[in-house]
């Protein structure tokens, strides 16, 4: 089994995802501990009524962005993590840290990138007149938003989206893609293959729901 840490700040509902996939042992994965840098975040309660283990980890609570890396490290480290899983960790990760979790570092990111790193991607896209919005599974690397893209999931705009239409069919993708991509990741591991060789995926949502490729 993969193990993983989750990192998140908000409502949770990717770490949901993961954990409803991890209902299922055939997915090779398990969530041994989700941290968050909001003790109000919604998906702490998510983790407690799955039963994980959680931690709060609070910026303001350390005199700079080493010493709070530092302490995330310490409280992952003890977990005994194969990979950390940001999802919607809305932080952004000083070098030292990134450096210690190399190749085993990935993000969720609400666009397709490169197109809109960085925050606001919904209201970026309909600003650009995007024909196509959706998401991006990567490896974080020290830039911001530009590790290596795993898979991505894509859909067509239509002339009467907003923030609110985007958000929804983006995490409707992302609660799909997210999981998909780990038990790749899992797959690779347990085959002794390298995850960080693992080929580029672009999926699209069939009529069913189901990520389809495209
Ligand atoms: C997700 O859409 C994720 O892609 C995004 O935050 C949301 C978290 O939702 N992440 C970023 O913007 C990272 N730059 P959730 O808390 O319901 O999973």
């Amino acid at each position: 089994m993969l193990r993983l840490a989750v990192l998140i700040s908000g409502q949770g509902s990717n770490l949901q995802a993961l954990i409803d996939a991890s209902q299922d042992s055939a997915w090779g994965a398990c969530i041994v501990g989700v941290l968050s840098n909001r003790a109000q975040a919604f998906g702490l309660e998510r983790a407690r009524q799955a039963g994980l283990a959680t931690a709060v980890i609070a910026a303001r609570d350390y005199a700079d962005r080493d010493a709070y890396d530092r302490q995330l490290i310490a409280q992952i480290d003890a977990w005994q993590v194969d990979l950390v899983v940001l999802a919607g960790f809305m932080r952004i990760l000083g070098q030292d840290f990134v450096a210690h979790y190399a190749g085993r570092l990935l993000n969720i990111h609400p666009s397709l990138l490169p197109r809109h790193k960085g925050l606001d991607t919904h209201a970026r896209a309909l600003a650009a007149n995007d024909r196509q919005h959706g998401c991006s599974v990567h490896w974080v690397t020290a830039e911001l938003d530009a590790g290596p893209l795993i898979a991505q999931a894509v859909f067509e705009v239509q002339a009467d989206d907003d923030v609110d239409t985007l958000t929804a069919k983006v995490h409707h993708l992302e609660h799909r893609l997210y999981p998909w991509v780990i038990q790749q990741i899992a797959t690779a591991r347990r085959r002794q293959e390298n995850p960080y060789a693992l080929p580029f995926h672009r999926y699209r949502l069939s009529a069913d729901g189901h990520l389809e490729p495209g």
